[in-house]
Parts: C-alpha cells; sequence; structure tokens
C-alpha cells in the first residue's frame, strides 16, 4: 500500500512504515493544489497544519482510506468530508501538548523581558540595555483562554511563577478549575477586564475565529499582552497590528498565522505577506509549538502507528467514529468478537435479512464504547456480503444503504456470563437466527449459543459449523475425512437440541482446523451419513 507524506514528521516513523512493507513517497514543499493532484493511487496520507484535506482532494483521491494529521488540530481536516467518502480521520492529541505549552511559557517570558529585541539589537551592535526594560510575571493575573490540554499545562507552569491565574472556558467544568487552581471567569469580558497576560488555547472553530478583535482588544486593560501559540485568526491579525501599534497591546507573541506559509520553502522563495510581520512589539515563531525533539518523536510514532493499524482494519481511535469514554483496549476483544459473529451470518445462512438486534448484557451494558462494537458486528456483516471497503467511519452508511435496520439495545442483568452480546439476525421470510458470544480473560473470544444450540467454543480463524444428527458415528466420520485430507483438528465442541427423547436429536459442532479447507472436501462431509449441513467460517477477513 502506499502512503503520501506532505510535511516533515520525524525520519525513524517514516521508516517504521518502510519496515512494514509501504511504500512511501516524501512529497515536500508543494502547493495544495499540487498535493490535490498528485493524491491518487494513495491508500494514505499524513499531514500536518498546512495541507488541506478537503473535498477537492478527496475527490480527486481513489482508494484513500486514511488521513493522518501528525499534531493535534484539526482545523485543516474536513472531518465530515472524509466520513462521507469513508475515509478515516486520525490525529495525535496528546503527543505535543507539553512542547506547545512550553512555547507559550517561553513566549511569555519574551514578551514581557523583550529577550528577542534585545537580542537582536545586541547583533547589530545595539547594547543600549535601557531601550529593553521589561516587567515581571511574578504578581500579575494571566487570563487563559480555553482550559483544555494546552490550557492547564500553561496554567500550572505560570501559577508556578507566581501569577494569578484566571480563565475562559465554558465547556470544561467547575471542578477542573479548582482542581488547578484557577479563578473561572463566567464571561470573556471578565477575563479581558483583569488580564495583564492574555494567552489562547483554544481550536479554530466558527466560535473562536476572530474572538479577539477590535471590541474585546479595546475591553483589556491598555498594556495588555498577547501570546497566540494556538491557531493563526483567533486573534485578528488586523485588529492586533493596530491596538500594536497604537500601545493598547503592549507587546504580542504570534506562533501562528491565519492563513499559514509553506514551512518548507527556501529563504526567497516564500512571498509569504502579512500584516503582522510588521507590526511593533510582536515576536513571531514559524508555528514552532509543536517542534521540539520529544514532540517530533511521539507526534512521528503515535501518527504512523495509527495510519498502520487503520489500513490492516484495526480499531483505531479516529476522530470520525463515535467518541467514548473508556480506552479502545477495553473493548477491542469485544470489537473482534463481534466482527466474527457479523461474519459468521452469511457464511452459515443464506436467507437475506432486513433487521439485526444487538443486546449487550452485563458489565459490557455500562460500556460507552458499545457503539463502537455495533459498528464491528455490522463491517463483520458486511465483509461477509462481499464489501471490501469497509471501516468504522463508512459501516452504518453501509449498512444502511443495504437496507438493513440495527438496532442496539442494553441489559445489565446477566444470566451465565458476566458480559454477553446477543444478536438476533432477522430473515426477510419472518426467521429470527442467534449467535450469542462472550469474552473471557483478557481476549478469549467464545461462541456461546450459534442458531439455537448451547456451546462453549473459543474462535480461531478457521472454523467448520457442522449439523448433524445426534448419533453414534458421525464425529468418527468426519474426523477421518478432514484427516484423509490432512487438515489438522485444532479443536471440537458440541451444541445439542432435541435430547429430552425426541427422535430427532440433532448436534452443531464447531471444529476449528488450522488448514483451509476446499470446497470439495466441504461437500464430502456434507455426503458423510448423518451430517446435515457443513458452513466454513472464515473469521479473520
Ligand atoms: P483541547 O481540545 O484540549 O482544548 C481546547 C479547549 O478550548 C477546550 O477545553 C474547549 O472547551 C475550549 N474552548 C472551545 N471553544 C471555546 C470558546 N469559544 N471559548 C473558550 N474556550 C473554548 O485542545 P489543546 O490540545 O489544548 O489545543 C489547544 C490549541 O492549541 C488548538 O488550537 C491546537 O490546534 C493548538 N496547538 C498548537 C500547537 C502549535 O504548534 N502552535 C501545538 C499543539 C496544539
Ligand atoms: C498541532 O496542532 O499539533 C500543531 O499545530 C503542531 C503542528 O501541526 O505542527
Amino acid at each position: 500500500m502506499k502512503i503520501l507524506i506532505t510535511e516533515s514528521i520525524a525520519e525513524d516513523s517514516v521508516q517504521y512504515l518502510r519496515d512494514r512493507g509501504y511504500e512511501v513517497e516524501e512529497y515536500l514543499g508543494h502547493s495544495q493544489e499540487e498535493i490535490e493532484q498528485h493524491i491518487k493511487g494513495f491508500d494514505a496520507i499524513i499531514v500536518r497544519s498546512a495541507t488541506k484535506i478537503n473535498e477537492a482532494l478527496l475527490n480527486n483521491a481513489d482508494c484513500l482510506k486514511a488521513v493522518g494529521r501528525a499534531g493535534t488540530g484539526i482545523d485543516n481536516i474536513d472531518v465530515k468530508a472524509c466520513t462521507e467518502h469513508g475515509v478515516i480521520a486520525l490525529n495525535t492529541p496528546t503527543a505535543n501538548n507539553m512542547a506547545a505549552g512550553e512555547l507559550a511559557v517561553a513566549q511569555a517570558f519574551a514578551i514581557f523581558r523583550n529577550t528577542i529585541q534585545a537580542n537582536e539589537g545586541v547583533h547589530n551592535d545595539d547594547f543600549r540595555r535601557g531601550n529593553w526594560v521589561g516587567v515581571e510575571l511574578e504578581g500579575k493575573t494571566v487570563g487563559v483562554i480555553g482550559l483544555g490540554r494546552i490550557g492547564s499545562i500553561v496554567s500550572r507552569k505560570l501559577k508556578g511563577v507566581g501569577m494569578t491565574v484566571i480563565a475562559y472556558d465554558p465547556y470544561v467544568a467547575t471542578e477542573k478549575f479548582d482542581k488547578l487552581g484557577v479563578r473561572r471567569c463566567q464571561t470573556l469580558d471578565e477575563l479581558l477586564a483583569e488580564a495583564d497576560l492574555i494567552t489562547l488555547h483554544t481550536p479554530k472553530t466558527k466560535e473562536t475565529y476572530n474572538m479577539l478583535s477590535k471590541e474585546q482588544l479595546y475591553k483589556c486593560k491598555r498594556g495588555v499582552r498577547i501570546v497566540n501559540c494556538a491557531r493563526g485568526g483567533l486573534v485578528n491579525e488586523q485588529d492586533l497590528a493596530d491596538a500594536l501599534a497604537e500601545g493598547q497591546v503592549a507587546a504580542a507573541a504570534i506562533d501562528v498565522f491565519d492563513k499559514e506559509p509553506s514551512y518548507n520553502k527556501q529563504p526567497g522563495e516564500q512571498n509569504f505577506e502579512n500584516v503582522l510581520l510588521h507590526a511593533p512589539h510582536c515576536i513571531i515563531t514559524p508555528h514552532l509549538g509543536a517542534s521540539t525533539v520529544e514532540a517530533t518523536a511521539k507526534v512521528g510514532q503515535g501518527i504512523v502507528e495509527l495510519i498502520d493499524g487503520a489500513l490492516k482494519g484495526e480499531l483505531v481511535a479516529a476522530i470520525n467514529m463515535p467518541q467514548f469514554s473508556g480506552s479502545v483496549e477495553e473493548i477491542k476483544p469485544y470489537c473482534s468478537l463481534a466482527e466474527k459473529i457479523g461474519l459468521m451470518y452469511f457464511q452459515a445462512e443464506a436467507a437475506p435479512i432486513n433487521k439485526v438486534e444487538v443486546r449487550y448484557r452485563g458489565e459490557l451494558a455500562e460500556n460507552s464504547g458499545t457503539g463502537i462494537i455495533t459498528l464491528s458486528l455490522m463491517m463483520g456483516l458486511l465483509k461477509g456480503m462481499g464489501n471490501d471497503h469497509v471501516s468504522y467511519v463508512n459501516a452504518q452508511e453501509c449498512i444502511d444503504e443495504c437496507g438493513i435496520q440495527v438496532v442496539e439495545t442494553k441489559t445489565e442483568s446477566i444470566q451465565r456470563y458476566n458480559n454477553l452480546i446477543n444478536v438476533k439476525f432477522f430473515t426477510e421470510d419472518g426467521r429470527e437466527f442467534k449467535i450469542n458470544g462472550t469474552v473471557f480473560g483478557p481476549d478469549t473470544e467464545v461462541i456461546v449459543s450459534f442458531f439455537g444450540y448451547e456451546m462453549n467454543c473459543p474462535l480461531s480463524s478457521t472454523v467448520l459449523a457442522i449439523k448433524n444428527n445426534d448419533v453414534p458415528g458421525v464425529i468418527g466420520r468426519i474426523a477421518t475425512i478432514l484427516g484423509s485430507h490432512n487438515i489438522n483438528i485444532a479443536s471440537m465442541h458440541w451444541g445439542r437440541k432435541n435430547q429430552d427423547g425426541s427422535d430427532n436429536p440433532h448436534a452443531q459442532a464447531f471444529v476449528a482446523v488450522e488448514q483451509a479447507v476446499p470446497q470439495e472436501i466441504i461437500d464430502e462431509l456434507e455426503k458423510a451419513e448423518g451430517v446435515l449441513k457443513v458452513s466454513l467460517l472464515e473469521l479473520n477477513k
């Protein structure tokens, strides 16, 4: 498979992909239009903040399965369009927090003490230190806008230097403010009126775009200082340049622009213009927030591992998947079991279905990740129908297109197992087929009931589901046929029905085998005396 990388990530991470057999092209320093033209034939693309994953790029892509945003902000990713195109969108939301938080703190020091301008002066033979008298942070008030991951780091660190920390974030519980020892501002205006330093840490959204414009800048104390290491455009660039020129804002540190330059071009090739480049008392860095050795390694490794997992069809935490509060690792075995149950149906039964009911029992019913487990079930069902392109992102859409209704229910009441997935497949002709499964220990997937037969069968990748008359000699005949074709039996499990004196007792065998079983052998098994039906269940699709 082919992976395109349009902005640089750690070389070790690129090698990680090559070592796993991916064909990787580093296509750095190209324009958006060139990238949109180049995307054909790639299964995944890895970008940072400058490349836009938009409708035009997605329309040109012919086999794109995953987009990896090596970093936090996803304002350059059209997540909705990715979902519509069935493309998994991934990012590394925690890998560069510390780097970005530390840069904001460093820039606060720099604009309180004028270190950048003084350094420039000294290198131009100007040692007049009287020009660069600063102010101290200790005893001042910092207003943090956005108390998420990075805002929290910055709050903790600036508290440590003796600042009073106040913050505005309408979406965060008061408990978090209290834990951090940060005073909550009920309105943005309250923060603006009190802060000597304002540092922004929100995402770029319709709501936050230009959230500090002329009106807000003039609600601040005269001489306020501003740090923006979050996203360009949170502060209106022209209004900030004017406020700096007029002295309303004493100084600003800007790491990010509304329209970003290319970070890979040579000096002289850039042709980049921005009003803040000419504003007084404004120090500018080229989107350096994530640029530490540690963050580069973590972001690079984080994104390539996610891309590798997504391309292998594994469950990975994607932006455009149902979000849940638990960990992916915790639900992974249930997702794997549900996908196998989905896969089983059309390998064991031909009747078209119009409804699937999945019921989570026991502790599983309390898990917020059942939506993802249900998506896994749909993926299995769709793969069993021959859909090779289904993923967590488009499973719901594909199922809807097939006209199959999937209903999820939960009950905490348990019968024999602490956790159970009950699946009922409803056929168009009014019949009902049930498969129930559970997970023992960390990851042993077990089928406990199949099409009405109770059993206890740990799953393996290839299983022969054999329905037979429950009479002596059948097992021997099955084993003899398999043995005569050199097919090794790994395990055998039975479920039995009608044992209570009925003259028609049946059994359902699950025979796990270690080799592929060609159709001729299945035909031979079906002809054996006492055998009623043989289905080959291939569960590792
Ligand atoms: P986060 O999602 O953890 O936190 C963002 C916070 O902003 C949330 O708590 C949210 O409730 C809050 N918020 C949203 N809308 C708001 C509004 N209107 N008013 C006030 N608060 C609001 O994100 P994070 O990981 O802390 O990242 C913060 C920002 O930093 C993002 O824009 C991210 O892209 C950027 N970032 C920049 C760099 C860099 O290199 N400069 C590096 C990493 C992250
Ligand atoms: C991010 O959102 O992670 C940062 O902007 C860093 C980056 O993309 O380089």
